[in-house]
């Protein structure tokens, strides 16, 4: 069975929706599954645009043979050699004999790495500016390191101005009939997911990001391509104006994201309280997660949208309590930049835990961790209310707000 959508004159997507999956990359929770996108452009010579997951190469082959019609595939583009994307690649090496494999020289080292084949027989190799031609349309090679590994490289189409992004510009989330950005509520429906995914795929990789993003700003772009979820064919100012803000660090708001480690409710309590005096102090967009039950991926996504994020702990074998410490740990493995931080910590008979999340923090850049920690024992008292409007009042003059 065929499931190709025709994108563009020539242009193709034979990728596929994966709605089993439960975690990306055995990490991230993806609830609405995520697409694994690939593209088959038709031509004198015909090119694929990177392969499948391993669990869909039966349904790519079937999309690809569907589309060629009997035709050869001539050339096989690899931008990127995440299993998510390259799987199937000896797959393609053994249905199509006559394929030839376009990519980067640190793309075929891995490819060796991946796989049995014949790599050298195989592979043309391809650096910065390198063209070539499939007949009325011309590919050139743009590379694009650490977006979001190493042997990264995006292609651009000049005839139909098309950028075939790599990881650049994708989502969380399948691909639900609507293929194309515009098709949907997009400012809404995709974005939270998008940053997500941004965030915590390639959120490390800022300047990397930057980089890739000043030479697409030199191209004319008409379509966008991307490894995963949709297709965009319209206000790119928007969606690289998102790009520009995730890469340089900067926030999309003055907001505040408060996440709390609480185990009997209290220091939730607190963490509910600041949020209601920042409300009412005109703060909007306010988030608050329990870090127990919520995936650091959200939280990350949260802390990359707001100007000011707030960690609420409980001590906990005299240290940070663990699901607080994996975030933190994480907020510094991603990168964040550019906020202000404020802490609150609980205990019952040494509360210390801010000290060494405090400690922590001290990996991010350019990061303001205000004074003083409010703290706390066991449960706050009516007294110890103006200590968290204090806090907000911080907090709003921190963010300009
Ligand atoms: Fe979607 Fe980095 O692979």
């Amino acid at each position: 069975m065929n499931y190709s959508r025709k994108i563009a004159d020539s242009l193709y997507w034979v990728g596929v929706n994966d709605r089993r999956i439960a975690l990306f990359e055995n990490v991230y929770p993806v609830p609405k599954g995520v697409s694994y996108n690939s593209y088959l452009l038709t031509d004198e010579k015909c090119a694929l645009f990177d392969t499948v997951d391993a669990g869909f190469t039966h349904e790519l082959l079937a999309n690809v043979d569907h589309v060629l019609n009997g035709r050869a595939l001539d050339y096989l583009i690899v931008n990127h050699m995440e299993p998510d994307h390259c799987a199937s690649i000896a797959d393609i090496v053994d249905h199509y004999p006559q394929v030839k494999i376009v990519c980067t020289a640190k793309a075929a080292a891995m490819m060796k790495q991946f796989f049995d084949f014949d790599v050298d027989h195989l592979v043309q190799t391809v650096k910065e500016g390198d063209t070539l031609s499939l007949g009325a349309h011309e590919l050139t090679f743009v590379m694009a390191p650490m977006v979001h590994w190493p042997e990264v490289m995006v292609t651009y189409e000049k005839t139909a101005h098309i950028l075939f992004s790599a990881d650049a510009f994708g989502s969380f989330g399948s691909i639900d009939g609507n293929i194309f950005a515009d098709e949907i509520d997009y400012k809404c429906e995709w974005l939270a997911e998008a940053r997500r995914y941004y965030t915590n795929i390639v959120g490390k990789y800022g300047q990397q990001v930057q980089a890739l993003l000043k030479k697409a700003a030199g191209l004319e772009i008409s379509l966008i391509c991307p490894l995963h979820s949709l297709v965009w064919r319209q206000d790119f100012a928007w969606l690289l104006d998102k790009y520009s803000k995730w890469s340089s660090y900067a926030p999309e708001e003055a907001s505040v994201v408060i996440a709390y480690a609480s185990v009997y409710g209290h220091t939730e309590k607190a963490a509910d309280l600041l949020a209601a005096k920042l409300a009412e102090r005109g703060i909007r967009h306010i988030s608050v997660f329990d870090v127990s039950k919520t995936h650091p991926s959200y939280i990350i996504g949260e802390a990359f949208r707001c100007s000011a994020l707030v960690l609420a702990s409980i001590t906990y074998n005299n240290g940070i309590f663990c699901n607080m410490d994996t975030l933190v740990h994480q907020l510094v493995a991603h990168n964040l930049q550019n906020r202000t931080v404020a802490l609150i910590e609980n205990g019952s008979w040494a509360p210390t835990c801010a000290k060494q999340i405090r400690e922590e923090l001290g990996g991010l850049k350019n990061c303001t961790v205000l004074e003083p920690t409010l703290s706390f024992k066991s449960a706050l008292k009516d007294e110890q209310a103006a200590g968290i409007d204090e806090l907000a009042a911080a907090l709003c003059e921190a963010i300009g707000q």
